[in-house]
């Protein structure tokens, strides 16, 4: 799709169709559509009059214009209420957009930065944030499509309408929401892409041609030898069950672009598929496990993003990869391991293999002497019963960071929750023959999952993502379409930005 930002005026915008956005709670045509209303003799009056067309959050209504302005039909979207109204409802209401003009075939669409819908005096954020909706909502994976219902749908071009005043604003902003939605799109099609396909080498490679793409990123992968070289025993013992078959790597990238200041560590769970190990998973719904690589390719992507935005912020980004597969290999419930730390973990559940690949990538972490560390992971189906699909749960040993998180979930769009981290949850994990163990049960299972994590949280301010509930959408969401969601990217960029000293609104 080819995004275009340009100052027309609605009426006069030679497009398939135009977006005229609506407010639930106003029953006043908006200014900017006065003239197409006068031209349509009434109509758009006629239908908020009669209540025919009612502005509640998705309500959409395609009209014909019959030649009388220049665009040849016109999309009546709602907005929902005045006070809900924010950058996230923005960004929802162009992805219903551009779904709306795909779906009905046609290929140009105008959307209006003026009038009813803008928000006050952010062109850039809206920029962004149009750009955001419009890639996001389009995004479809079809890699492995042969045959399609119809001829393949395609929006050739958006066109932002704007005020000659803000244009050049606006398209700043066009440029970066298109950066960052790419990157969203590429972790997501790593996340759909079947565990025979995404292998931890396969990621790997895929992170290190991405490195080689985009520049200022370094890229390096460690094997089998030099992780165990390391003593990453921890995530060798996972690794076990397809050791000689599917190795682990240790994926690292780099973006240094400020020598000498501490850096941010991006840590992403790597799992390109987890049947449980010996404690195997039910089958039903085994086949999703090979999303439990979205932290790590939330991290992947994130790295991708704000190195294209040439952040001023060094950030490195840790991917621990490997399958958790049951074997004559693998590690028995019972075997205890010893982290790359020296500590020992006895596993109780294999299933709950997150935490020990991660538990050294943290360790490792160390060498960087992090600014701050934040891991991403799709650490527990706790995580889901406690939150639901609408929250990343956020826990940590350092408040000021956690709020800093939180603060960056909001802007983006993508949003936390904080869960506590109270040092008795720890007693849930004590183990009566090693230092720690995997499984604290049932009870406040995210909780005792980052309760271990922090075991390993060396000396520099840690905070933990739970993703489990959030990176896979079952139903489809305006900008979110079933599927890999591809979240943390969107919250890590703003996140950067903060690290950065950049304000954002
Ligand atoms: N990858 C899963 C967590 C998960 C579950 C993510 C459902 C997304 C949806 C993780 O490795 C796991 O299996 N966790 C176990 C831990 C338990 C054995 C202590 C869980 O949550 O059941
Ligand atoms: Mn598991
Ligand atoms: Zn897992």
């Amino acid at each position: 799709m080819k995004f275009e930002v340009k100052a027309t005026k609605l009426e006069s915008a030679a497009l398939d169709v135009i977006v005229a956005g609506l407010f639930e709670d106003e029953k006043n045509l908006p200014e900017e559509l006065g003239q197409i209303d006068v031209a349509l003799a009434g109509l758009l009056t006629d239908l908020l009059a009669s209540g025919e067309f009612t502005g509640k959050a998705g309500a959409q209504l395609l009209l014909p214009t019959a030649g009388k302005i220049s665009a040849r039909w016109i999309l009546l979207l709602g907005l929902g209420k005045t006070v809900d109204y924010q950058l996230d409802k923005l960004r929802q209401a162009v992805a219903r957009a551009v779904q709306a003009a795909r779906d009905s075939k046609l290929s140009s669409l105008g959307c209006p930065a003026l009038g009813a819908w803008r928000l006050a005096n952010h062109p850039e954020a809206m920029g962004q944030v149009i750009a955001e909706g419009a890639y996001l909502g389009l995004y479809q994976y079809e890699a492995y499509k042969t045959e399609h219902e119809d001829a393949p749908k395609r929006l050739e071009s958006l066109t932002l309408l704007v005020k000659a005043a803000e244009l050049t604003a606006m398209a700043q902003g066009v440029e970066s929401g298109e950066k960052i939605a790419k990157a969203v799109c590429f972790s997501r099609d790593l996340i759909q892409t079947p565990a025979r396909d995404m292998t931890p080498a396969i990621l790997a490679e895929r992170a290190a041609s991405m490195a080689r793409e985009i520049s200022d990123i370094n890229c390096r992968i460690l094997v089998e030898e030099e992780i165990t070289q390391l003593k990453m025993g921890a995530l060798l013992g996972v690794a076990r069950g397809t050791l000689g078959v599917q190795p682990p790597r240790f994926i690292i990238l780099e973006y240094f672009p400020k020598p000498s200041i501490k850096p941010l560590v991006l840590v992403g769970k790597g799992i390109t598929f987890d049947s449980g190990g010996i404690s195997l998973k039910p089958a039903e719904g085994m086949e999703k496990m090979k999303y439990d690589m979205s932290g790590g390719a939330a991290v992947i992507g994130a790295l991708r993003a704000i190195a294209e935005l040439q952040l001023p912020v060094n950030v490195v980004g840790l991917i621990p990869a490997t399958e958790n597969m049951p074997s004559g290999n693998a590690i028995h419930p019972g075997d205890i391991l010893t982290a790359m730390s020296g500590k020992t973990i006895e596993v109780v559940n294999t299933d709950a293999e997150g935490r020990l690949i991660l538990s050294d990538a943290l360790t490792y972490a160390e060498r960087y002497e992090p600014a701050a560390v934040v891991d991403l992971a799709t650490l527990t189906g706790a995580c889901v019963i406690a939150l639901g699909h609408q929250a990343i749960a956020v826990l940590g040993n350092n408040q000021p960071l956690i709020d800093r998180i939180r603060a960056a979930g909001d802007r983006s769009g993508e949003r936390t929750w904080q869960l506590p981290l109270w040092e008795e949850y720890s007693e849930q994990i004590k183990s009566d023959i090693a230092d720690m163990k995997n499984s604290g049960g049932r009870p406040g299972g995210t909780i005792t999952a980052a309760a271990l994590l922090a075991k390993f949280a060396g000396n520099y301010p840690w905070a933990h993502l739970d993703i489990a509930g959030t990176a896979w959408e079952e139903k489809g969401r305006p900008y979110a379409p079933k599927g890999a969601t591809g979240i943390g990217v969107r919250l890590l960029v703003e996140l950067a930005k903060d690290f950065a000293g950049m304000s954002s609104p």
